[in-house]
């Protein structure tokens, strides 16, 4: 098979929207492969964020003056952009959050202390983020709720028969990564809802690795709650999206109390205001708002199918090339991955193979990923994980493979 050359799939010119890659790390390139722990920035958000702080700052939903009054109409401009990133039905869908972090302990705190009581069960899989058990396990501790975890084979796949024997009468909440940080693998999430909502249940998907490699349609999903994080798609950090079905949002009590969560506030009683505000209470992450809506209107203007198809490509070619050397094992070979791959050299830890690649000027994450009970699962402490963005290229996939090359060399 002849591998596509990238420049078919994304043009090289895109890379140059990056000012960062143009940087010399130890005085060699920049080989950026860390996308899935935060990706870098297009000059068009770095802009947005001087431009709004020199020319457009001032709070939001406050103001009688022009300068806050056209800051909430970028701001809520920016609420429109998700919407439409996203496929939601209602820019009052859309709460913002710090990420995706907060977004998950948000329904765990509102929605699921609310909803579950002594001996409920809240459903996930043993590929999850830290960041998708310890908000559930806090809410088992407050309620007397139970996690179950689903269950994946040795290519880091979910077994989809065992997890819908686990759901049950009891199952209150399903919720589940749409892509492993650590694994790369796309779970087979349209299934995952069905299962779900045969039996009523609502669906969260934490959606931090998906939203930057994959076009999402929470509508065509019918998922109940999605979440995201504005650094991860080439946004600022401190940014992140809850998305959830009105009707869920409207039943569900505040989360934080303070400004701009009320409708009237007396010492005897106050009134919530309508949603999303309801949920954001305080001064927001306004600048942060507005450089996501940037973010996500660039990545608009690529295509979200053409960066998947690119990162595909690439994905495919590094697979191809780790495969050929025999000292490495991937971790995580499912059938459908996205952009990420984890990785073992025989007899290098991925600390070490981090070094190294940093002398090189190879940015790769190695630890456990914020995912313990992966790396539990396959029987290592730590994995070294590449992860594409839609600057990489084919280049960048052979300085990966020559630095496991230097790192065999030098342990050798
Ligand atoms: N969750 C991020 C990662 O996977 C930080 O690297």
């Amino acid at each position: 098979m002849t591998t596509p050359h990238p420049q078919a799939l994304i043009s090289e010119s895109l890379r140059a929207d990056f000012p960062i890659l143009e940087q010399k790390m130890h005085d060699k390139p920049l080989v950026y492969l860390d996308s899935a722990a935060s990706a870098q920035k297009p000059q068009v958000v770095i802009d947005s964020l001087s431009g709004f702080y020199e020319t457009g700052y001032a709070n939001i939903h406050r103001g009688v003056y022009k300068l806050s009054q056209d800051a909430t109409e970028a701001f809520e401009h920016a609420r429109n952009t998700v919407r439409d990133f996203i496929g939601a039905a209602e820019a009052r869908e859309l709460i913002f959050t710090r990420g995706t972090t907060e977004a998950i302990n948000l329904v765990a705190q509102t929605y699921g202390r609310s909803a579950l009581g002594p001996g409920d069960e809240i459903l996930i899989t043993e590929m999850e983020h830290h960041s998708n058990i310890v908000p559930w396990q806090i809410l088992c501790e407050q309620t007397g709720a139970k996690l179950v975890v689903g269950l994946m084979d040795d290519t880091g796949t979910l077994l989809l028969e065992n997890f819908a024997e686990l759901i049950n009468a009891r199952t209150k909440l399903v919720a589940v990564s749409h892509v492993s940080n650590a694994l790369g693998t796309i779970n087979p999430v349209r299934e995952i809802i069905e299962l779900a909502h045969a039996q009523n249940i609502p669906v969260l998907l934490d959606g931090a690795q998906a939203a930057p490699h994959m076009p999402i349609d929470v509508q065509a999903l019918d998922v109940d709650f999605y979440t995201f994080s504005g650094h991860k798609v080439y946004g600022p950090t401190g940014i992140g999206v809850l998305y959830g079905k009105a009707a869920l949002l409207e039943a569900m009590p505040p989360y934080q109390g303070g400004g701009d969560m009320i409708l009237s506030v007396t010492f005897e009683k106050t009134e919530y205001n309508e949603i999303p505000h309801k949920f954001e209470a305080g001064t927001p992450n306004i600048a942060g708002v507005i450089g996501l809506g940037a973010a996500l209107e660039y990545l608009q203007g690529i295509g979200m199918d053409r960066i998947a198809a690119h990162e595909a490509a690439l994905l495919s070619y590094a697979t191809e090339k780790l495969e050929e050397i025999p000292q490495v094992t991937i971790i995580g070979t499912a059938k459908e991955k996205a952009g990420v791959i984890s990785f073992a050299v025989e007899g290098i830890h991925p600390h070490d193979l981090g070094t190294i690649f940093d002398m090189d000027g190879v940015a790769i994450r190695a630890g456990h990923h914020c995912a313990q009970p992966v790396m539990e699962h396959f029987g290592v402490p730590a994995t070294a994980r590449a992860s594409f963005g839609l600057y990489n290229n084919f280049e960048d996939v052979d300085m990966l493979v020559q630095t496991i090359q230097h790192a065999m060399e030098v342990f050798s």
